[in-house]
């Protein structure tokens, strides 16, 4: 069985024991994908070696193993972020297919010619776009909610657009992954229903950093990206309301999400399996539900309190360097720091971090509509996680100093 989690939280992820271009890896760019600790790699490994077997499929030994893991692990995703039954919650491939399944399938039920759907302004790609195209489908519209200049949703426009009516979703993400701007989902999820709307939160940066309870913010969809919260890439999931899931027809067909198939009708199974088709990720779920009980023996205060002093002390520093502006500022941000230098464009900002050891995303952050916003065509972003440290931040420090000097 795989180990349980060592007490000292950095060396737990073999990834940032490493040098890069001959100096200590200063892994800020956790809001790309975080690093996995041990007890996730090793609990993957473990099925492969032991249990690997195809699930919901066979009587032998290996299949009701994998096929008890397998639930298990959607029972774990289900109680870490609070959903009443373990079948509301789908394995997808991440946030992207979550949401699109949600515009696809929902979307196709629901939005009709005249209707509108309401998008903020800092969403990512993910979330807009396929709500461009279940709209143009059904010959109805996306409109951008605006936000404030220091990045966080004007409510009161939102509020205005409820109010006009016709409005059959809000699609807003639960933390920015440009800005850091955590949105006030439980109110924005009040105010939709209050004018009909369902809710599509995008929960790519919300569940490693933030407690989520689906049932008391009653939010109807909610997507889960595993690989942003110290699990496995290409894995995620969606929440959906029950009484939302039952109803949508599937995403996509084949074998396992069927009752029974004969050429004159088709039956689906029910609710999860109705939008699994094919061999499921197993590795991925048992992954994800390790990861999230890694979160949970850490503690979410305990992640919240270091990201919290990391991200004021890296804002702090950064706004003490001429040239440098801050591009995120709302109140109770996430320790997601993206900035803009004047003397360098964002790509030599990072080329010159990375030299010195400093790994952060550069660019558009998928989020074109917020940066056009923010009259910035790209920034550099340091995204901190719990395994980060001061001598992380005096890295990256050194690096934009380096920058200012050399292109000042
Ligand atoms: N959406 C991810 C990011 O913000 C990939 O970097």
């Amino acid at each position: 069985m795989p180990t349980k989690a060592p007490t000292d939280l950095r060396s737990q992820f073999p990834a940032l024991a490493q040098e890069v271009n001959g100096k200590p890896l200063a892994y800020l760019d956790n809001a790309s994908t975080t690093q996995r600790p041990a007890v996730v790699l090793e609990a993957m490994q473990c099925f492969y070696q032991h249990d690997n077997a195809n699930v919901h499929r066979g009587v032998h030994a290996l299949s009701q193993r994998a096929t008890d893991e397998f639930d298990a692990a959607r029972s774990t995703v289900a109680k870490f972020i609070h959903a009443s039954n373990a079948n509301s919650v789908i394995f997808t491939k991440g946030c992207t297919e979550s949401i699109n399944l949600v515009a696809a399938t929902w979307g196709f039920q629901n939005i009709r010619e005249g209707d509108r759907v309401l998008v903020s302004t800092m969403e990512h790609h993910a979330n807009i776009v396929p709500w461009q195209v279940a709209t143009e489908r059904a010959g109805a519209v996306v409109e951008p909610v605006p936000i404030f200049d220091d990045c966080s949703l004007d409510m009161e426009a939102l509020e205005s657009m409820l109010k006009k009516g016709r409005a059959k979703v809000v699609a807003v993400k639960h933390v920015c992954n440009a800005s850091g701007t955590v949105n006030p989902i439980g109110e924005i999820t009040k105010l939709a229903h209050e004018h009909g709307a369902v809710v599509m939160i995008d929960g790519a940066q919300g569940l490693a950093h933030q407690a989520v309870d689906v049932q008391a913010l009653d939010v109807d969809f909610y997507s889960i990206a595993s690989h942003k919260v110290y699990g496995p890439m290409g894995f995620g999931a969606l929440y959906g309301k029950p009484e939302h899931l039952e109803g949508m027809p599937p995403y996509q067909t084949g074998g396992g999400m069927i009752r029974s198939v004969s050429f004159e009708e088709t039956i689906y199974a029910a609710v999860p399996d109705k939008f699994e088709p094919g061999t499921p990720n197993v590795a991925g779920a048992i992954g994800l539900a390790r990861a999230l009980d890694w979160v949970t023996e850490v503690g979410l205060d305990r992640i919240q309190a270091v990201e919290h002093e990391l991200g004021r002390s890296c804002t702090e520093q950064l706004q003490d360097v001429p040239g440098v502006r801050i591009i995120g500022t709302a109140p109770g941000k996430a320790s997601i720091v993206s900035f803009v230098m004047e003397q360098a464009h964002p790509h030599d900002v990072g080329t010159i971090l990375d030299s010195e050891g400093v790994a952060v995303r550069t660019g558009q952050h998928c989020c074109h509509p917020l940066l056009d916003r923010m009259g910035v065509p790209a920034t550099t972003r340091a995204s901190i996680s719990v395994y980060n440290n001061e001598e992380d931040i005096d890295s990256l420090m050194r690096g934009v100093k380096r920058v200012a000097q050399l292109f000042g």
